[in-house]
């Protein structure tokens, strides 16, 4: 369960540990409770990632670094949470202070704090036989957090609203770290479906026979391979009273990617069950979008399987139909996404959105391009990549505009088929946006995130915990909230 934020007027007594977030400034003043000696000590100036615990009655008292106050934003908060959710992950209570001279607004800061708390003290403990126990590393006591400073409705809608995101973005975690043979295409539309029912989205779960009535083409093609028969999830938010725009979010649902007969080396097949991480994201900032207001239609469209080598899978060489009569050449059977999603790319346009997103863990391309933090955002139409890259840097993810060169599209062509499924030895970040474009009404908006480094962490790092991150997540929400259609003319 993730941790329970709330917000109060004072330091609880049940709470047994009772942090404050500090900037460097205020730590070289001094502050009320704290002995300058023993901060000088311990080596506590106050900067971002340091954490000073001490004893007291009742428990213990302490101090969160933030740096100097003039840098002090949103993301600097959210990291502190974090950074206090795992220093105080022995204690079942605990209390964190906001700071006082700093220029982000209070209503901000409570929001980042419960997000950076919840996201910090995330654990993956379903296969974990000592779950929730106090044994070993990855134990964690901590259940609530109040933020001190006032109870006032404002006060708890800000809380609310960042406890409502981070949860949607542990969704997207859980579903990214279960297991490949555990989590199925069924077993992930079943997940799927229940976390709509909980939230309040209709949804529809696509058989085998919806599918092939449907001339999914691609995600049929990429199924071949299998021993457990796909799925194709629609899920709809409607917001109360008449919507503002209508939006249309795709997300690549492999469940594991072995590559398919082009099969991966051990070695890149090891973080394949997080191959479904575009869907997983989408799944959950739907979760969310109830519970925050947003004033848009929001339909999502996907496409799930796993891609495997079964005696009857799609060999290079074959052909398929997309959903849209298009044919593609499968050249290479691990270039697997672009075919689920060209399938899941027409349905969304038929529907005639104001814009459409995809999120997909696309092309190790993409990761030697920009590292493992950042994701690729490629599209059609510049106002929207800036719609979306405006609601990524206020959700505190981080994206890089990549050009969808239009003479690389000859990198694709096919002798047999309108197109072939690669490109060429090189740029194949932008190849793989190319074909999906191939799929996209030229006149609907669209934008590509290609996530394949920051759907997935290494090791915990502020709010990031190892493992699925739920990338993605806050962007979708902040777009939701935000999103403008263009005004005509
Ligand atoms: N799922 C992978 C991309 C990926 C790689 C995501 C590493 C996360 C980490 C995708 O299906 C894939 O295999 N892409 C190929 C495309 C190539 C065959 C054109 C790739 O990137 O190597
Ligand atoms: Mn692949
Ligand atoms: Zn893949």
């Amino acid at each position: 369960m993730p941790i329970t934020v709330h917000a109060v007027r004072s330091v609880p007594k049940a709470a047994t540990a009772s942090l404050a977030l500090v900037t460097s400034e205020a730590v070289s003043f001094g502050v009320d409770g704290f002995d300058a000696a023993v901060l000088e000590a311990v080596g506590f100036e106050g900067k971002a990632d340091q954490v000073h615990l001490q004893p007291a009655e009742g428990g213990f008292t302490g101090l969160v670094g933030l740096g100097p106050a003039a840098e002090v934003t949103e993301a600097t908060v959210r990291r502190a949470g974090a950074v206090l959710a795992r220093s105080c992950s022995r204690h079942a209570r605990a209390a964190a202070g906001l700071p006082v001279d700093v220029s982000v607004p209070a209503a901000e800061a409570r929001r980042a704090l419960a997000e950076g708390v919840i996201l910090g003290g995330y654990r993956y403990t379903a296969f974990k036989s000592s779950a929730g126990e106090d044994g070993g590393d990855s134990s964690r006591r901590l259940d609530r957090v109040d933020v001190v400073g006032s109870a006032s409705a404002g006060a708890k809608d800000a809380v609310a609203r960042g406890a409502a995101v981070a949860a949607g973005v542990c969704v997207a975690r859980d579903l990214a770290n279960e297991p490949g043979g555990s989590l199925t295409a069924p077993a992930f539309a079943e997940k799927t479906e229940a976390v709509a029912r909980e939230a309040g989205l209709e949804s529809k779960v696509w058989t085998t026979e919806d599918i092939e009535a449907a001339s999914l083409g691609g995600l049929l093609g990429v199924n071949r391979g299998s021993t457990h028969p796909p799925r194709f999830v629609e899920l709809t938010y409607e917001p109360e009273g008449t919507p503002t725009a209508t939006l249309a979010y795709v997300g690549k649902g492999i469940t594991f990617d072995a590559g398919g007969l082009s099969i991966k080396t051990a070695q890149g097949m090891m973080a394949m069950k997080m191959d479904m991480c575009g869907a997983a994201a989408i799944i959950g900032a739907m979760s969310v979008l109830p519970a925050v207001g947003a004033p848009v239609r929001v339909k999502a469209y996907l496409p799930m399987t796993d891609n495997m080598l079964g005696g009857d899978a799609t060999r290079p060489g074959d052909v398929l139909t997309i959903r849209n009569g298009k044919t593609i050449e499968v050249l290479n059977t691990d270039a697997e996404g672009r075919l689920i999603l060209a399938d899941a790319l027409s349905l969304a346009c038929e529907d005639e959105p104001d814009a459409i997103i995809d999120l997909a863990t696309l092309t190790g391309a993409c990761m030697v391009a920009l590292g493992p933090s950042i994701a690729g955002l490629m599209g059609n139409d510049e106002p929207f990549v800036d719609q979306v890259r405006a609601a990524a840097d206020r959700a505190g993810e981080r994206v890089w505009h990549l050009p969808l060169p239009a003479d690389y599209v000859k990198q694709f062509e096919s002798s047999v088929a309108d197109i072939k499924n690669i490109g060429g030895p090189h740029g194949g970040a932008l190849t793989a946006g190319l074909i999906l474009k191939e799929f996209v009404d030229d006149d609907i908006p669209w934008v590509h995130l290609d996530i394949a480094g920051p759907a997935r962490a290494e090791s915990d790092d502020g709010e990031i915990t190892k493992g699925g991150t739920g990338f993605g997540v806050r962007t979708l929400v902040e777009l939701a909230l935000g999103y403008t259609r263009p005004t005509p003319g």
